[in-house]
């Protein structure tokens, strides 16, 4: 019986412990010379394999420490609101540069933007080389943005504003630049800490084969939140606000705010107002108001206001809508060409006050469809009666989503936060004026076609004594003494 060959093979822990004659169960048999040879050379393999590995290890560990699994959301304080600012992509998609990036950012502060709250300079897909360096890092691209990174998010700063940038949680962002997977961290420290950004808004492309990834979304997205959380623990530094573009395919809403402060809930904008009228409705935006609050909110995609493709009353009903639906307001308009107009509507104090309302952060939501039957989906006539509380009183915003003027009618009390035998001051949100006292209900004549109407009711005392009938509501309205009331006649008594 010939001898068996034994050899060493490093334990998990760098040491070594002998395993005798497990050669034959690997199929191979030595003799005892070759098997001699063969251990100095697995023994030596084993060695350079183990100091390599501790070399790479100690490298990672100082250089990237691991991730830990801990929600970000809420409690470092960043993005209690929506997030108000600029974005480069309705405007200019692929094509930017440094200049463009700094010619909007002094813009914003010239032209009352800035002034007016909004306060991130956020640069989309396409500023990176289409290849990380040899040392793995993301390259800013070297022609469009030769002055790099830094020194344009000090320019940024300097004007008193936050900077944003994109990523992607795959292989690739959507125009095929580097994405984050397995880079997470890597990619973290480099926009925050060596780029200087605040804001990182991460995309949905490139998604890595399921037996690689081995995650739903959610654990996709887990990974660059743990990556972000962990940067903000070096001194002095609060989380990058976490943008998720995830286009609302699989349900952000239910899962975004455990680590992230905003979630795209529908595929791409376009200037056009079907598109408008269907992220409205799209994905059920109208469906899930109940999502934002503060620290989370639906995201309804870039503004197209100032695009030059919508109507001065299209741009008007758009933007009160993503304002009123707490969504984060980014203008993505050339700064430089903008209309007037357009300049007004994204400066609607009113407006903007409701979408910053620092008491109450929750969203308007739908009290009546109108066209379409309540609670019903429809991409072309969504809901048109919507209201909310606000820390000044209760907001309503009518939509005429007719291709023609209309009048736009409700009770007041239609909307669950209006008070039942009170009387309401009204303020346009639009014409900035107060526009008389409203008793019951209320009518808003010759809506234009896609207009809205955007007001704020606020408590004015009880109404006049007597009013008829008792009740607005006729269901169920009863006298004290058991007769019940509907359409305000007494039609029925019942024996208590
Ligand atoms: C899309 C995203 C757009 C824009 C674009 C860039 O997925 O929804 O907002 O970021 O990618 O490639």
């Amino acid at each position: 019986m010939s001898e068996k060959a034994s050899y060493d093979i490093p334990t998990p822990h760098g040491g070594y412990h002998s395993r005798g004659g497990e050669s034959e169960s690997l199929g191979l048999t030595h003799t005892p010379r070759r098997a001699s040879a063969l251990n100095t050379i697995v023994a030596s393999v084993a060695l350079l394999f183990i100091l390599v590995s501790q070399v790479w290890s100690t490298y990672w560990r100082f250089k990237l420490p691991p991730l830990e699994h801990v929600p970000s959301n809420g409690s470092e304080g960043v993005a209690r609101l929506p997030f108000m600012g600029f974005n480069t992509w309705n405007a200019y998609h692929c094509d930017i540069n440094e200049s463009i990036i700094v010619e909007n950012a002094r813009l914003m502060e010239t032209l009352g933007l800035l002034g007016a709250g909004y306060n991130y300079m956020n640069i989309d897909d396409c500023y990176s080389e289409k290849k990380r360096s040899p040392e793995g890092d993301i390259v800013a691209h070297k022609t469009r943005f030769p002055s790099g990174m830094k020194a344009l998010t000090n320019e940024i700063h300097q004007l008193g504003m936050k900077a944003g940038i994109y990523g992607d949680s795959g292989w690739f962002t959507c125009q095929l630049y580097p994405g984050s997977f397995q880079n997470e961290l890597r990619d973290a420290r480099l926009f925050q800490l060596e780029w200087g950004f605040d804001l990182l808004k991460f995309d949905n492309c490139a998604v890595p084969f399921d037996h690689i990834i081995r995650e739903g979304i959610v654990g996709k997205y887990q990974r660059m939140a743990d990556a972000i959380s962990q940067v903000s623990k070096e001194p002095g530094k609060l989380p990058m606000v976490f943008s998720l573009c995830q286009w609302g395919r699989e349900q952000p809403w239910l899962w975004g705010k455990r680590f992230s402060q905003s979630w795209r809930t529908t595929g791409d904008i376009e200037p056009t107002w079907r598109s408008i009228a269907s992220i409205i409705n799209q994905f059920r935006n109208s469906f899930i108001t109940w999502a934002s609050d503060f620290y989370g909110h639906n995201d309804m995609d870039i503004l197209e206001v100032g695009n030059g493709a919508l109507t001065y009353e299209e741009e008007k009903a758009h933007f009160t809508a993503w304002a009123l639906m707490k969504s984060p307001l980014l203008i993505g308009a050339d700064l430089a060409s903008v209309s007037k107009e357009a300049l007004e509507i994204l400066k609607n104090e009113d407006v903007i006050a409701i979408n910053q309302d620092p008491v109450v952060g929750t969203a308007i939501s739908p009290f009546r469809w109108g066209i379409n039957p309540d609670w019903v989906s429809n991409e072309t006539h969504p809901a048109q009666y919507w209201s909310d509380e606000s820390a000044n009183g209760t907001v309503f915003m009518l939509l005429n989503t007719l291709d023609e003027p209309a009048d736009m009618f409700f009770n007041l009390t239609e909307s669950p936060w209006i008070r039942a035998g009170r009387k309401y001051s009204v303020r346009d949100l639009w014409s900035h004026s107060e526009n008389g006292t409203a008793i019951r209900n209320f009518t808003a004549q010759g809506v234009p076609a896609h207009g809205v109407i955007a007001l704020l009711l606020r408590d004015a005392g009880d109404e006049p004594e007597a009013l008829e009938p008792p009740c607005v509501r006729p269901e169920w309205c009863m006298d004290q003494n058991g007769t019940l009331i509907e359409s305000g006649v007494s039609n029925s008594h019942l024996d208590l």
